[in-house]
């Protein structure tokens, strides 16, 4: 595959596939020198035209790891803000050589242009489009659930049989429709819990079920994806107050002593403390939030390394063409 622009592109295997070459990247970061020559010559171009904290440093670091030259672009202070389109802007990264470009964008289909219009001859990654999808979220959330499970003494490759719970701000979230998608590729059972306003239309067709219970659902997950409340993306009318939103939605530690022992509690971050998770909860080792974020960097890497391990340099293939 050239692309990741969505979960809906990788079959069960090359999920797996993923998840296996992240174990193999995980390692490197147990030792000395943190670096492997793979991708030494390729650019890697941080294209991103919204903010992002852990999406875009761990990009910027799995890169890294693999030796490649890393741009890294926002789209505050360049010449976006001029007016610059987005085609524009993607011809003067081709023109500089870029290998692969990740790409977070406001627009929902912003990715799937980059990768469709010929713009841009090197891979293009999701990095979060709009309401529309972050699969690199949803590999590392997968990969984090796997190693929980492992650790607890669960062989297995797959997801087949977990019962996973998103709980949240459905409606908005790239990264419950990404991790709705991998995660039933990979054999589990998700359920998506949020107040009936927060439900997206059509849920119906997508590969999960629907509950508006969160406390009838806790007792059977195996791990519980507390989701942020998007208040820039929402319109007021949407949205309950906070602290009702907290009192049926919030996860705080009386909710967390009714998930079975062994589950687990996710955050994809940002967090609105005190909001969809307590301070509690979201500081308790029953909280892989920050597990999540070093994942990321080794699943990058998987990412990173099975897109461009085998291609042709872009600076090697112009010469050819
Ligand atoms: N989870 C996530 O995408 O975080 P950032 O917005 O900080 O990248």
């Amino acid at each position: 595959k050239r692309h990741l622009i969505s979960a809906t592109d990788l079959s069960h295997d090359d999920a797996v596939l993923i998840l296996d070459t992240a174990e193999e990247m995980g390692r490197i970061a147990d030792r000395p020198i943190k670096k492997l020559p793979t991708l030494r010559g390729r650019t890697v171009v941080n294209l991103f035209f919204e903010d992002s904290t852990r999406t875009r440093i761990s990009f910027e670091a799995a890169a890294k790891r693999l030796s490649a030259d890393v741009i890294n672009f926002s789209a505050k202070g360049s010449s976006v803000s001029k007016g610059e389109s987005l085609k524009d802007t993607a011809l003067t990264l081709q023109a500089m050589g870029a290998d692969a470009v990740v790409i977070r964008h406001h627009d929902s289909g912003a990715p799937h242009r980059l990768a469709t219009s010929g713009w841009i001859g090197g891979s293009v990654v999701n990095a979060g489009d709009g309401t529309h999808e972050h699969p690199t979220q949803a590999l590392l959330d997968a990969y984090t659930i796997r190693r929980r499970l492992a650790a607890s003494g669960a062989a297995c490759t797959d997801l087949a049989g977990r019962r996973i719970t998103i709980v949240g701000d459905i409606l908005h979230s790239r990264v419950a429709r990404s991790n709705v998608q991998l995660l039933h590729t990979l054999g589990a059972e998700v359920t998506v819990v949020a107040p009936p306003t927060l439900v997206p239309i059509g849920v119906e067709h997508w590969p999960c079920a629907v509950s508006y219970d969160l406390d009838a659902v806790l007792p059977k997950s195996d791990a519980v994806m507390m989701l942020r409340v998007q208040r820039e993306r929402m319109n007021a009318a949407y949205f309950p107050t906070e602290r009702e939103y907290a009192r049926r939605y919030g996860l705080d530690g009386d909710r967390m002593g009714r998930m079975p022992g062994h589950a687990v509690v996710m955050h994809p971050g940002p967090m609105n403390r005190g909001m969809e998770i307590t301070a509690e909860v979201a500081d308790s080792p029953r909280c892989t939030a920050v597990e999540q974020v070093t994942n990321g960097v080794s699943v990058r890497m998987a990412v990173l390394y099975l897109l461009l391990g085998g291609a042709e340099p872009a600076a090697t293939k112009e010469t050819h063409e």
